[in-house]
């Protein structure tokens, strides 16, 4: 058989390299791929969104199954078009792709379905969603000093009531001579300021928990965790004014923020049967002891010591089987991976957002582990008999670690030369996945086809262990080898895991 997969980062590599372990698979194309899916399958230089050009190709080559692994193409509809076709493509349609494509959409449904989330409101202008964030509570208590003979005491509820204080009192126009100031007063203490501007400065560092998202996709920056209303307030300007995502942020979502541990549920579905793979976690902060900004993900580990089967059953019973449910009912019947992103808060888990495809790079440490043919279990969920299909693993952690180029997740340079790749793969139960990698020839260097950086996160080194302890050190002894131009790397990937296991 032949499978074509859609895409070109390290989740597409893990996908073409496991299909191809498939006794009946003798053909993987990738497109557009990367220099490892290169090596692993064929490389096909059509682009993810090229629906036309892929679904002539599939045709034109007898393509079986056509995998698709990000979830741009997915909620353009690219499997509806495969299917008008008459071909056979794994992956979720539009209108069941839209629980990734649409936060507004997702919430709604959880709402729906009584699925644990977030609080949340849904605002559609950028004035209505700050009124709303102003409107929080501060109790904050506002008087005048100096030499005016006009003394306000006012006592305010929330930060709008507050700005519109300072102004009261700081406003030359109220007739308070030169030389005011105006104190603030919060739970007894009293602070003293001389301007408008370093009051209201004040006022905005109050410390709050909102988490604001545009609606759309941004791929995975458009989701804001503020911590005061400042924050707040330069969220709703970026998606709504700025309008930095575009259509993405027609929409956002302001929720309250949860506290606790993050865990990813990966699942397959066919919208009959639901086959959770093995636990997994990724590390989404750009540095060590999960600081700096968001990321794609900076690494992952399977499994994830957190989700005890007793929380597995939990998500499946509360998470899982509802939105599948729910999804049906609405007539978006949903076939694909799943995937739900967990807080596990003292009250239970809740859904922070569902994925309508694997996670990268949390797919590379699972399918790293998984013995069972995924051709076999891919093509099952097209045909809708995964209750036909059990997954066998191998009960070997896993453990990825990204390398990421100099500057991501902000600016990096592109076309940097990796070397010793085959020295890291040659060392026991090491995988190399290339994320964002492509092959140059570079005629100063005399050689054809050198394999180069090309994107923020470059290559997902996974190993497997006896332990977690054993596979995190087998990784990171392959990362030490490997070299290209301002390489860098989480160094802690995995902790979080160890901790939790130890007494
Ligand atoms: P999302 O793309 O919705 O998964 O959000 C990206 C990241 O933002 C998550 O992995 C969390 O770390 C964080 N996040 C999203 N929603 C919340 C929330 N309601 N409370 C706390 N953190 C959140
Ligand atoms: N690693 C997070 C994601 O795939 O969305």
């Amino acid at each position: 058989m032949k499978v074509l997969v859609i895409g070109k980062g390290g989740r597409e590599h893990a996908l073409c390299w496991k299909l191809k372990q498939s006794p009946r698979v003798r053909t993987v194309y990738c497109a557009p791929g990367n220099a490892g899916t290169a090596l692993d399958a064929h490389n096909i230089s059509l682009e993810a969104g090229d629906t036309r050009a892929l679904t002539q190709f599939a045709k034109r080559e007898g393509v079986h199954l056509t995998v698709v692994g990000p979830e741009e193409p997915l909620t353009n509809g690219i499997v509806d078009a495969f299917q008008r076709e008459g071909l056979r493509a794994f992956g979720p349609r539009r209108d069941a792709a839209e629980l990734e494509g649409s936060k507004v959409f997702a919430k709604e449904l959880m709402r729906q379905a009584g699925i644990p989330t977030a609080d949340y409101r849904i605002f559609h202008s950028a004035p209505d969603a700050e009124h709303y964030v102003l409107s929080r509570e501060v109790s904050l208590v506002v008087r005048s000093k100096g030499r005016s003979t006009l003394r306000h005491t006012l006592l305010c509820r929330t930060a709008s009531e507050t700005l519109e204080a300072i102004d009261r009192i700081m406003d030359p126009r109220e007739q308070l001579g030169p030389g005011v100031q105006v104190e603030i007063e919060e739970r007894g203490q009293r602070r003293i300021f001389s301007t408008a501007a370093e009051a209201r400065d004040y006022v905005l560092g109050r410390p709050l928990g909102m988490v604001i998202k545009a609606d759309g996709l941004a791929a995975g920056k458009g989701v804001s965790v503020c911590d005061n209303l400042r924050q707040a307030l330069e969220a709703i300007d970026q998606i709504m004014v700025r309008r930095i995502f575009g259509k993405a942020g027609d929409r956002l979502i302001i929720e309250e923020r949860l506290d606790g541990q993050e865990a990813s549920i990966l699942a397959l579905t066919d919208g009959r049967t639901i086959v959770p793979l093995e636990s997994s976690q990724d590390h989404k902060r750009a540095f060590d002891h999960d600081e700096g900004p968001n990321t794609g993900g900076m690494g992952a580990y399977s499994p994830a010591p957190i989700v005890t089967p007793e929380l597995m059953d939990q998500v499946e019973r509360e998470i899982l089987v509802p939105v599948v449910h729910a999804l049906k009912r609405a007539r978006r019947p949903f076939r694909g991976a799943l995937y739900a992103g967990l807080m596990l808060t003292n009250q239970g888990p809740k859904v922070l957002e569902f994925n309508v495809r694997l996670g990268d790079p949390e797919c590379q440490a699972v399918l790293m582990r998984l013995k069972s043919d995924l051709f076999e279990a891919l093509d099952a969920v097209v045909d809708e008999r995964l209750d036909t299909v059990t997954l066998e693993w191998d009960p070997r952690p896993a453990v990825t670690v990204v390398m990421a180029s100099e500057g991501y997740p902000g600016h990096y340079e592109r076309a940097r030369v990796i070397n010793n790749l085959e020295e890291a793969e040659r060392m026991p139960g090491v995988k190399v996945f290339h994320a964002g990698t492509a092959l140059r020839t570079d005629p100063a260097l005399g050689r054809d086809d050198r394999i180069v950086t090309d994107g923020g996160r470059v290559l997902d080194v996974t190993a497997l262990g006896d332990t977690l302890a054993d596979a995190k050190a087998r990784a990171y002894e392959a990362v030490r080898a490997i070299r290209f131009a301002g390489a860098w790397y989480r160094r802690d990937i995995g902790n979080r895991a160890l901790r939790a296991a130890r007494p």
